[in-house]
């Protein structure tokens, strides 16, 4: 019984007991309310119906959805919309064509503001040039770019075509690339000749070249931005973007397409080595990241500066820097670099300097950024910020209180907003004008969103109870298939708990005493010992806080007597680190056992780490994530796995032969 075990071990591992209330007079400003929960609940369809009309609909919609052909939804099959207009003209056309949209700051410090009518007249002339190229509604499009305004207005003038496009973040390979672009059949890549990364140009257009090379290529075009000036071969392909774009037309009338018109695909990866290319439609999907960036961070036209940091080459990029936003009439900063190019105080330099008032990143940011140290934020005003996020992995209560006293000075409500690429968009999240939050909960699921917490029978777990994160009931921006491969999103997502026709997320989860909802990373990261289950995550965030420990990871290992051993690894700071780096093994060696200890206190005896390994880096995938499965091939003493997706490949070789274990 999966919740009774996970509620043992559970019992003795949350001691975490502080909330915050909203922000006085918040609530009294904030564009949901309380109610909305309750009114969601009374009628869903009249609830997403209202939602879907924040948008324009060329053809309005008379069903909201239809649930028949489980798993696959259709919502407001029969009305149509452009995507891009929603994001841009409609604003125009309305008289805010002078407001700002992009604020966009480039690594060396160049920059660009972008207000609405020109990114219409950028946009436009965009799908002018596609057009040109012989491309039609249902095409792919590859958009593998750095952060640069092309890559918004990439993909903004494929949704205006009907193009679906697949955008592969700059940071993957050309065997990534190559794959994807297969998969997809992509007719066209999007590219540049190189990147900024941490103050040097790095080439790009080299990946694509060897990408797209060899007969079988679907690809007939390669169009190139120029963004370094770093050399390119160019070949029977390749375009320059500044000679075909911009001699186009800035004028360009947009055809509408059904709410189920494929809008893009993004690829992520699963259990298997093979990514899956989730697939997101365009009406349920603009409705739900416009309405949710709406509630979640209290969005106002024309008053707020957001920011989010993350790269559109994952999914929060296109749904809370593209399509959200932009649906919003967002003011927005988009930064293409690193957070300490050239120095660790860029991120609140800009902050300050656009008076960023909505400011989302993730928990492995802030934790770099406590790395570094408070007195590089303390040199910065900050008092632009009203609301925090986070998103991408549960959040420790260290970071999230370091995250709301560094940086939001005790005045900003944070939101952990729990979603996934499959899910389009955020699904579990405070609201910052109604929910008191509590350091390293997600909370609750947001109006017109339904989520649970089952044990392996799929029956529902009570208050203090844990299991896995089923979604029980379907949302506008659900993904609608596997790209290709429908079987494969039958399997995945659907066939775990088929009985009860749930949506398994592959999170363990559990409700605290007051029914709110703290994320324990993905199940497949749970660790059974001695039949006890326990978080890979709990673990890490009993390490980090402990001020010797700047960051954390935690495998199961597996044990002859126990099923599973855990096995840490952390970086050290302060003292603790100088004495490892040093090579004083009395000093590391006691500072290992005082850890164990502290975890075993944290938590309790049964969490205690079987071994503490010490490391300078922890191996991370460019998104931020740690790839546990690589720590779990140290940690079983077996050859190391595929290295390929790290941002950093020489860390497994670093890890391997420096370690400094005890315990
Ligand atoms: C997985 C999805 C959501 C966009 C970025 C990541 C984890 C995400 C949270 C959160 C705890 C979280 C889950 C989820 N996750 N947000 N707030 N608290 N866990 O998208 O790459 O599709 O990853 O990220 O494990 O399943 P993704």
């Amino acid at each position: 019984m999966v919740h009774n075990q996970q509620a043992a071990a559970l019992d003795n591992l949350f001691t975490e007991q502080r909330s915050f209330p909203p922000p006085p007079g918040f609530a009294e400003q904030a564009n949901v309310t309380a109610e909305a929960y309750q009114r969601a609940d009374d009628d869903r369809d009249a609830f997403w119906a209202e939602q879907a009309n924040r948008l324009d609909w060329q053809t309005p919609f008379s069903q909201v959805l239809d649930w028949s052909d489980a798993p696959h939804a259709k919502w407001f099959a029969d009305g149509k919309l452009n995507a891009s207009v929603n994001c841009v003209d409609r604003h125009v056309d309305a008289g805010h064509g002078d407001q700002v949209a992009i604020h966009w700051e480039g690594e060396p410090g160049d920059s660009r503001t972008i207000t609405y009518a020109e990114l219409k007249d950028e946009v436009s002339k965009a799908a002018n040039a596609f057009t040109e190229l012989g491309l039609k509604a249902g095409d792919r499009v590859a958009i593998y770019l750095p952060m640069i305004p092309e890559a918004i207005v990439s993909m903004l003038a494929c949704a205006r075509l009907g193009l679906t496009h697949s955008v592969v973040f700059g940071g993957f390979s050309s065997e990534a690339l190559r794959s994807r672009i297969a998969d997809a059949e992509a007719k066209l890549v999007i590219t540049a000749d190189g990147q900024f990364r941490r103050g040097k140009a790095m080439p790009l257009k080299r990946a694509v070249d060897e990408a797209v090379a060899g007969d079988d290529s679907p690809v007939e075009n390669v169009l190139v931005v120029r963004r370094t000036g770093i050399d390119a071969d160019f070949g029977d392909k390749d375009i320059w973007w500044h000679e075909l774009v911009q001699r186009q037309s800035a004028e360009h009338t947009p055809e509408f397409f059904d709410a189920e018109h494929p809008l893009f695909i993004l690829y992520t990866s699963g259990t298997t080595g093979k990514p899956k290319g989730i697939l997101h439609t365009t009406g349920g999907y603009l409705t739900q990241v416009a309405y949710t960036h709406d509630a979640v961070f209290d969005h106002k036209a024309g008053q707020d500066v957001y920011w989010c940091t993350a790269d559109i080459g994952w999914v929060t990029g296109h749904s809370y820097i593209v399509y959200g936003p932009l649906a919003n009439r967002a003011t927005q900063v988009v930064y293409e670099g690193t957070p300490n190019s050239p120095h660790e105080g860029r991120h609140w330099e800009i902050v300050d300097k656009y008076k960023v008032s909505i400011y989302y990143t993730a928990p492995t940011t802030i934790r770099t950024f406590m790395k570094w140290g408070k007195d590089i934020p303390a040199r910065y005003q900050l008092d632009s910020l009203r609301v925090l996020g986070s998103v991408g992995e549960p959040i420790n209560p260290e970071a999230w209180m370091w995250y709301r006293e560094n940086i939001g000075r005790g005045r900003c409500p944070i939101v952990d907003t729990w979603w996934q690429t499959e899910t389009g968009g955020i699904m579990i999240s405070p609201l910052p004008g109604v929910t008191d939050t509590k350091p390293g909960s997600a909370m609750r699921p947001l109006p017109g969103i339904s989520a649970a917490i089952v044990g392996d029978d799929g029956q529902p777990v009570g208050n203090g109870g844990g299991g896995y994160l089923v979604l029980d009931k379907p949302w506008p921006a659900m993904l609608r298939t596997i790209w290709g491969d429908d079987e494969r999103f039958r399997d995945t997502y659907w066939s775990r708990f088929a009985e009860q026709g749930y949506y398994f997320a592959g999170d363990g989860a559990k409700y605290d005493d007051d029914g709110a909802i703290w994320l324990l990373g993905r199940v497949d990261d749970v660790m059974n010992v001695s039949g006890h289950r326990i978080s890979t995550t709990e673990v890490e965030s009993a390490l980090v806080s402990h001020p010797s420990v700047a960051e954390a990871a935690v495998v199961g290992a597996t044990d002859e007597t126990t099923g599973q051993g855990i096995v840490a690894f952390v970086i050290l700071r302060g003292e603790a680190a100088a004495a490892a780096k040093e090579g004083d093994d009395d000093a590391a060696a006691a500072h290992i056992t005082e850890l164990r200890n502290h975890v075993a206190k944290e938590i309790g005896p049964i969490a205690k780490p079987r071994q503490i390994m010490v490391v300078a880096e922890l191996p991370k995938t460019r998104s931020g994530k740690i790839m546990r499965r690589l720590l779990r091939d140290v940690a079983e003493q077996r050859p190391v796995g595929d290295v390929t997706t790290l941002a950093d490949s020489t860390v497994m070789d670093q890890i391997s032969s420096g370690l400094t274990s005890g315990g």
